[in-house]
């Protein structure tokens, strides 16, 4: 039932992403473009640093899958790109695992085949301090992601309809285990006062996962045989709409949901993210082309984010908060309506 369940998410994910419309709120963020603002390549450098995780790079897979054979296989091929391009990857929610311990090479086979990379688990916010200690072990994990998928279970016919434990088993489970804990949302964004909330908990980092990329609603909406909650396909923020909202809210905030291309990372770093997460456009390209499309995907986008670096003037990702940015559009409407100079 969960392997089912989670092979309908990646073909379903994966379809979608062919009829993704071009336009999304990133594209209501702008540089303004300064001529002379230029410096040398050799002067910039992609590593990051936030709430005590360093990477080399601001750019990472972001949490999809395991649990079935198929999705085993994506693992494994996503773990293999992850180590021959140094980006930090998150495995999908392990919570397939804790139901059936004959699925655990579905997920372990991320660390085998990688054996040096940062990897993340992943757990949902109901999951016991135990077995979030369980995931990190199997992974031998750098860090844990705690997803926040309140509108997804909803519209899942299976899903959870208790929410209120949420936010102290995520306080619990932030200080029950030795690794940073990153709460992320699924694609539906974190508002300025759930980023709050986690940093009051605990929480090293909060990954906005907003609306405009993989959309969640509309997963479980075609998986169901009446798409009763067709309505909710346009819920949540976007990832830029989150990071403007929580700015200064004093947690690391990381940005995915909807990122489509190395302008959107440099948008995203831009308003504030520490990295940019990529989840479901990466899995396009694995499906597609394998595991060479993706590495050369990934090396694609790290290069050209380095130039555009160069271009802007900003030797670092943090220094790319430093550029002009114009705020146009909805976004804008959305800044007006919350409140946000
Ligand atoms: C996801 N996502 C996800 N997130 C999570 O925390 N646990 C999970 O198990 C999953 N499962 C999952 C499956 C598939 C097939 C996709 C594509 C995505 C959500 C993901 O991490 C991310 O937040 C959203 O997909 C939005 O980012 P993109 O896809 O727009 O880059």
């Amino acid at each position: 039932m969960i392997a089912d369940r989670k092979d309908d998410h990646v073909r379903f994910a994966a379809e979608q992403q062919r009829h993704l419309g071009g336009y999304n709120q990133f594209d209501d963020v702008s540089f303004v473009h300064h001529a002379l603002a230029g410096i040398d390549r050799s002067d910039v450098s992609l590593a990051t640093r936030f709430g005590g995780i360093e990477w080399q790079v601001p750019l990472y897979i972001n949490a999809m899958t395991g649990g079935s054979a198929k999705t085993g296989a994506v693992n494994r091929d996503l773990a293999i790109a992850a180590r021959e391009t140094g980006v930090p990857i998150a495995t999908g929610s392990m919570s397939a695992y804790f139901a059936d311990e004959s699925v655990a090479g579905t997920f372990s086979v991320m660390r085998r085949e990688n054996p040096d990379g940062f990897i993340m688990a992943n757990v949902n916010a109901n999951a016991s301090v135990e077995k979030a200690r369980r995931a990190i072990g199997l992974l031998r994990a750098d860090a844990l992601q705690i997803h926040l998928n309140s509108i997804q279970e909803t519209v899942m016919p299976e899903g959870d309809r208790s929410f209120s434990s949420w936010g102290p088993q995520v306080e619990k489970i932030a200080a029950g285990v030795d690794v940073p804990v990153i709460v992320k949302e699924v694609g539906f964004g974190l508002s300025r006062e759930t980023v709050l909330r986690l940093q009051e908990m605990g929480v090293r980092a909060a990954d906005v996962a907003g609306r405009g990329g993989t959309n969640f609603a509309r997963i479980e909406n075609d998986r169901r045989d009446h798409a009763d909650y067709s309505y909710l396909n346009g819920w949540g923020q976007s990832a830029p709409a989150c990071l403007l909202d929580a700015q200064g809210a004093g947690i690391p905030v990381l940005a995915s949901g909807g990122v489509r291309n190395p302008l959107d990372v440099a948008r995203g770093l831009a308003l504030g993210a520490a990295a940019a997460g990529v989840s479901g456009q990466f899995l396009k390209t694995v499906l597609d082309g394998g595991v060479p499309a993706l590495i050369s995907q990934i090396s694609a986008w790290l290069d050209q984010l380095e130039a555009l670096m160069t271009a802007l003037g900003a030797p670092t990702p943090a220094d790319l908060t430093r550029c002009d940015v114009l705020i146009h559009g909805d976004l804008r409407a959305f800044c007006a309506d919350r409140g946000i100079e």
